[in-house]
């Protein structure tokens, strides 16, 4: 990783004046490596590739957190075989950073932040919510590896100030001309705000021939806007046969079929991300991750 992008995160993450920095700030070491997962269109498989990612990394040993920050509308849950009792909504009640009862426990390195469903409440959070929420989110920022967070669609005014703080984005893409224009809009707009990250491309749904094809688009696409940041195509994931079977059945995909195309793909992918990105430290940031996001938010 460049100096340049170094710098550049170095500005992007610098220190705050706000007051909540006035909490004993945590080391590198002790922060989560934060990824979020994102897409223009709606139904890409982001929730899908979200709970592959988390589970995978907790099964290589880290310790990780699963936020589904699709608020309101959260499903991530449904990837991972579990039935969440709480929700986030938990979080606004209280300062709840010393209680723990919000976390779901899916296997004993990866914990799982239910974003709730059905619940209006939470899509329309107010100035001070949000800012109660992140506070609170702050405090898991310690207490884990890594925090993969599975976004809703689009550009919206809630979702923007989490993939903007976010050193590295996930955006998960389909490979048929609709979802690749939203896809566009997305670099479009991280463009526009000067984002300085990476972004990770991944076309969903899609044999590899037609992945390339859609990445190579997207790319031309990003160079011809100038983007300021790296763009890194990780691969396609295949349509799986398996995966609408183990959701019928309430069964953990990965589980029910190890060794189903979409999975092996999955798998190809990790390893090609960890292998870009094998130095933790060039994506941790000094500042505190959700504080960033209240920040950008205009949640103070
Ligand atoms: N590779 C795949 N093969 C077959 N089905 C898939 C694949 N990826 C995702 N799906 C299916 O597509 C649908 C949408 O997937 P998912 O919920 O992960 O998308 P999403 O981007 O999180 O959607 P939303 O924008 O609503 O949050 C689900 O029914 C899922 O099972
Ligand atoms: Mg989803």
């Amino acid at each position: 990783m460049s100096d340049k992008f170094l710098f550049a995160q170095a500005k992007l993450f610098g220190p705050s004046s706000s007051s909540d920095m006035a909490e004993r700030r945590p080391t590198l070491e002790e922060r989560a490596r934060v990824l979020c997962i994102a897409s223009g269109k709606g139904g890409t498989g982001k929730s899908f590739v979200s709970a592959f990612l988390s589970s995978q990394l907790a099964k290589e040993g880290k310790k990780v957190l699963l936020l589904d920050a699709d608020f309101g509308l959260s499903d991530a849950h449904l990837y991972l075989g579990i039935r969440p009792k709480n929700d986030i909504s938990l979080l606004l009640k209280d300062d709840l950073h010393a209680n723990n009862s919000v976390i779901e426990p899916v296997f004993p390195q990866l914990d799982y932040l239910y974003g709730g469903s059905g619940l209006s409440q939470l899509a329309q959070l107010t100035s001070i919510q949000w800012s109660r929420l992140l506070k609170s989110l702050f405090h898991y920022e310690q207490l884990y590896s890594h925090i993969v967070i599975d976004l809703a669609a689009g550009i919206g005014s809630q979702v923007l100030p989490y993939l903007l703080s976010s050193p590295e984005v996930f955006l998960v893409t389909n490979a048929d001309s609709l979802a690749l224009l939203d896809a566009y809009a997305v670099l479009k707009v991280l463009i526009q705000k000067q984002y300085e990250g990476v972004v990770y491309l991944v076309i969903n749904r899609s044999m590899a021939q037609r992945g390339e094809k859609a990445a190579a688009a997207l790319n031309r696409a990003a160079e011809k806007m100038q983007a300021p940041f790296k763009i890194c195509y990780l691969g396609s994931i295949s349509e799986s046969m398996g995966l609408p079977e183990a959701l019928k059945h309430n069964r953990v995909f990965l589980e029910m079929y190890p060794y189903d195309p979409a999975a092996i793909d999955l798998r190809k992918i990790l390893k090609k991300w960890l292998e870009e990105n094998n130095n933790e430290f060039l994506f941790k940031t000094e500042m505190s991750y959700f504080m960033k996001v209240k920040q950008r938010g205009g949640w103070a």
